[in-house]
């Protein structure tokens, strides 16, 4: 590559993914870095998939997503967060909601239809890694507020203060990868008043919605309507179906603005394999439970390694939803956490994942002073998650 070639992402380097991952696979370590599962994707929806290749299914979707899929997708949201609502308020599958290849697909194509040069959107930290460069591809600038730690709230005074003429945006992301905290009926209100006050839009990163503990509910702003009328609100089956691999999402929103999206859409991948919409579509048709299931199947696992830790020098802290749990390993260790999450995996044979890479230059400074916390994936099979927690439980 010429040495004047200018890069439009600079500052940009490999994953803290794929960093921790590769340490891991060298120095093998037990991998509860990189947020994937490690069990497989249901029988149903393999065959499924199996049989609509084998059935010459291989063609080119529609654009927006086949209109079984796009159905059943209105009917999943309907029957989870809208059963209350007046029918004319319900999602409208066909008219607002598109299938992506993956949420990544979908959080990208929000930002581009939204932001326009010089535009400002405000992301709270530690946030996933998406989204900053999609905002800046598309001209725009983040503004970063850091999440209040221990239990990662956001700190509505101050959006209010950070709001200016430029803001255009507001990216939420419940449950929240890396801290599985979630946002309550009280945020998503405070939300909705700012919004329509300084005319803002939202992106709501929903992947882990059906991954929340302790009957906790999932406020997707799919149960807000009128703040449904100003925002992207993006899923991931990959998440739900123990098939990231698969990069299946959508996108849900207003029909003026999915018409917008779907310009957008249609020229970064047109359409999304149409194989895994025909067994995705019959997955959510024949057996709903799976998604019903998925947060006590979850939480089983959360509940094991926290049990399995409850003898460790680490404090634990509150994993309300997705498949993370932050420990703090303040007692163990004066490390930054990323240094301490090399060592582990190179000397200990655990991998994790550091929160620092999760936040922006400015917000780590202060973070770092008060906290030293790493994330575990979960994700994984209970002796995987038990031989992890006798290891660290030895430090
Ligand atoms: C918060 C968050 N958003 C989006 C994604 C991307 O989802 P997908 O794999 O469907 O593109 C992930 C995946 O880890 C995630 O954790």
């Amino acid at each position: 590559m010429s040495s004047s070639f200018s890069s439009k992402l600079p500052d940009l380097a490999t994953s803290i993914f794929t960093e921790m991952s590769m340490l891991a696979n060298q120095h093998q370590a037990i991998n509860l870095s990189q947020g994937f599962p490690e069990f497989d994707t249901p029988t149903f929806l393999k065959n499924g998939i199996n049989q609509a290749i084998v059935e010459g299914k291989n063609q080119y979707a529609p654009s927006t997503g086949l209109p079984e899929l796009l159905t059943e997708i209105a009917q999943l949201v309907h029957r989870q967060y809208q059963f209350n609502l007046p029918e004319q308020e319900k999602l409208d599958g066909l008219n607002e909601v598109t299938v992506t290849s993956g949420a990544t697909e979908a959080l990208w194509v929000a930002i581009q239809t939204l932001v326009r040069p010089n535009d400002e959107v405000i992301v709270f930290d530690p946030a996933y890694d998406s989204y900053e460069p999609a905002v800046e591809l598309a001209g725009g600038f983040c503004r970063h507020i850091a999440l209040n730690a221990p239990n990662y709230t956001i700190d509505w005074v101050k959006v209010e203060q950070a709001i200016n003429d430029k803001t255009r945006a507001i990216i939420i992301n419940s449950p929240h990868n890396p801290t599985g905290s979630i946002l309550t009926a009280s945020d998503l209100n405070r939300l909705q008043q700012l919004v329509a006050a300084h005319d803002l839009y939202v992106i709501s990163d929903e992947v882990y919605e059906h991954i929340i503990f302790d009957d906790l509910t999932h406020e997707s702003v799919l149960r807000y309507p009128e703040l449904f009328k100003r925002a992207f609100v993006v899923s991931s089956f990959g998440k739900t179906f123990h098939c990231t691999g698969w990069k299946m999402g959508y996108c849900a929103a207003p029909a003026e603005l999915t018409t917008e999206f779907r310009k957008i859409h249609q020229y970064v991948t047109f359409s999304s394999f149409t194989p895994a919409q025909i067994a995705i579509a019959q997955m959510l048709k024949n057996q709903p439970s799976h998604v019903t299931d998925l947060a006590g199947f979850y939480q089983q696992k959360r509940d094991l390694l926290i049990n399995a830790l409850q003898d460790s020098r680490f404090t634990l802290l509150p994993s309300k939803g997705t498949y993370f749990l932050l420990l703090d390993y303040s007692a163990i260790s004066e490390l930054n956490d990323r240094a301490f999450c090399h060592w582990l995996t190179k000397e200990i044979g655990v991998a994790a994942i550091p929160l620092s890479p999760f936040y922006q230059a400015e917000q780590l400074a202060q973070y770092q002073q008060n906290n030293k916390v790493i994330r575990l994936c979960f994700a994984k099979n209970d002796d995987t998650l038990i031989k992890a927690a006798k290891i660290l439980s030895r430090l």
